[in-house]
């Protein structure tokens, strides 16, 4: 297609840096690791990269804790190895996105040192400061995402600052233009230097009511767990109107370069929302949408997620999907069956990769990586140890297996940052590689299919009827036409494709493709996607 377009049309692949490949033997993953495996991702096929926070940090949040928004953390290498990656991926056609955490910043960066240091900072008003309440407590009744007040009082100036997660990460003060040009200078410092885009880290946080007036509680939630994040309503703590007028100010800064591209997390369990920061085409490129990400392995809630976004999506905004990331356990794991082994994760694959919207993939699941569990004492996730065990995101962010035997290939180190297992045999991308029937080919075709095919990438949506447990739909583009069905239950069902030559497409189960459409015998959680002549 002549006007392909790498953010719309391709694939995206999320890095989380510290466990992807380390290089440099500490334990923790790096850049010059990415770089290294830029030849994998460019066999596999994906278009862009999105490498989650690399930039200086003391890692209180493992760095959504950032203490200079234009360098790099010596833990993953310097600004000299970014350019690198950054270059090779080039290359080889892969576009570079960053993650950009613009609600808080760490409490170490120089900015938040300044603010703490005085009433009369010249950077007081870069951060959210209040006197306390009447009774000294905190000046509202907000909660953090991370568990307690969202509030710490600073006791030299008496003043509470405001921090949507740890108190480590102070929110920024996104109604300072000051604050606001200085952060609209980091997203230049990185176009500069040639970055395809940015995933905007809480991107419906960083407004807030100008009046900080308090939440109401939420009644859906029993009153005993009312005293906490979930226990409000968030009316007031985040997605105010004015996040609209930041984005259009952001998308015009992106859009006097060439093809940039911001995704963002909106965390937001409400479409209609989430569909606003697309705007009229002129807010945010692509959103997340975390209703999806949440609805588990049952063909009726995806199917209305999609079809929702769909009707929802404005003309000239565009949909993306993904089922994993850092702060998910990966849906391999959500998924997982006593006896089906890798048959539900083949077909989310075919389910992910046919759909209308951005595909993004969490490095991993292309060889159907499960989260790794980590004992109680020696879980790393700040969430985990402030708020409670069961909410540890360190299971979805294990290093990656490259290949079998000590350290995975991801490392030299005897003891990698995180438990590298215990995954299921073979799941490592050399055993997968070897393997024409590996869910990390299907991955491959799959890819490869999409990226031939105008009516995959960009081809309108259509659900179609199915028997029970099946999600059937269409995707048609000018002069071509594919057919998806997706069996989600433990037995065999038939689907009727419709007419026509299969002329193209992928199974995910054993079986040939048929040379016509019409009736198909699908097994348990089987899918087929096929090009239609
Ligand atoms: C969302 C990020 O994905 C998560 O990992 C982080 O802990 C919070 N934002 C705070 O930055």
């Amino acid at each position: 297609m002549s006007d392909w377009l790498w953010w719309r049309d391709g694939v995206v692949y999320q890095i989380y840096p510290r466990s992807f490949l380390d290089a440099n033997g500490d334990g923790v993953g790096d850049l010059e690791g990415i770089r290294r495996r830029l030849d994998h991702l460019a066999w596999l096929g994906v278009d862009a990269i999105w490498i989650s926070p690399f930039y200086p940090s003391p890692m209180a949040d493992f760095g959504y804790d950032v203490a200079d928004y234009c360098g790099v953390d010596p833990l993953f290498g310097t600004l000299a190895d970014f350019d690198r990656l950054l270059a090779d991926a080039h290359a080889r056609g892969i576009r570079v996105v960053v993650d950009w955490v613009p609600n808080h910043s760490s409490d170490r960066h120089p900015w938040f040192v300044e603010s703490r240091s005085s009433r009369t900072s010249a950077k007081r008003d870069w951060y959210v400061w209040r006197d306390p309440a009447p009774d000294g407590g905190p000046p509202n009744n907000w909660f953090s995402n991370f568990g307690g007040p969202a509030w710490t009082l600073d006791p030299k100036t008496g003043q509470y600052y405001l921090h949507s997660f740890l108190p480590e990460q102070p929110d920024l003060n996104w109604r300072n233009p000051e604050l606001v040009a200085a952060m609209h200078a980091t997203l230049r410092f990185w176009l500069d230097r040639g970055v395809d885009g940015f995933r905007t880290d809480v991107g419906h946080r960083i407004l807030k009511d100008p009046l900080l007036r308090d939440n109401p509680p939420n009644p859906n939630v029993p009153e005993q767990y009312r005293n906490g994040f979930l226990g409000q309503l968030h009316l007031h703590d985040e997605n105010h109107p004015d996040v609209h007028v930041a984005y259009r100010a952001i998308r015009r800064l992106l859009d006097a370069y060439d093809e940039r591209m911001m995704v963002g997390e909106i965390y937001i369990m409400d479409g209609r929302e989430v569909a606003k920061y697309l705007g009229d085409g002129d807010e945010l490129h692509l959103s997340f949408h975390f209703k999806f990400v949440h609805a588990g392995f049952d063909p009726a809630a995806l199917r209305r997620e999609v079809e929702e976004f769909e009707a929802l999506c404005p003309a000239k905004g565009w949909p993306t999907w993904t089922l994993s990331n850092h702060d998910v356990p990966r849906h391999a794991t959500r998924f997982d069956h006593p006896s089906l082994g890798d048959a539900r994760a083949r077909l989310a694959a075919l389910l992910l990769l046919t759909l209308r919207g951005t595909p993004f993939l969490y490095y991993g699941e292309e060889i159907g990586m499960r989260n790794v569990p980590v004992a109680e004492e020696a879980m790393q996730d700040p969430l985990a140890r402030r708020l409670h065990p069961r909410l540890c995101r360190d299971g979805e962010r294990s290093p990656m297996c490259w290949e079998p035997g000590p350290g995975a290939g991801f490392t030299a180190h005897p003891q990698p940052w995180l438990p590298l297992g215990p995954q299921p045999p073979r799941t490592d991308v050399a055993s997968q590689c070897d393997d024409r029937t590996s869910l990390l080919w299907l991955y491959k075709d799959l890819l490869a299919l999409r990226r031939a095919h105008p009516s995959l990438q960009r081809g309108d949506y259509r659900g179609l009827d199915a028997p029970d447990g099946v999600w059937s739909y269409e995707r048609r583009s000018d002069g071509e036409r594919a057919r998806v069905a997706l069996n989600f239950s433990d037995a065999p069902r038939r689907v009727d494709l419709g007419a026509g030559r299969v002329v193209a497409g992928r199974r995910t189960g054993a079986a040939p493709l048929p040379e016509r459409a019409g009736a198909v015998e699908l097994g348990p959680a089987e899918g087929i996607v096929a090009i239609l002549a």
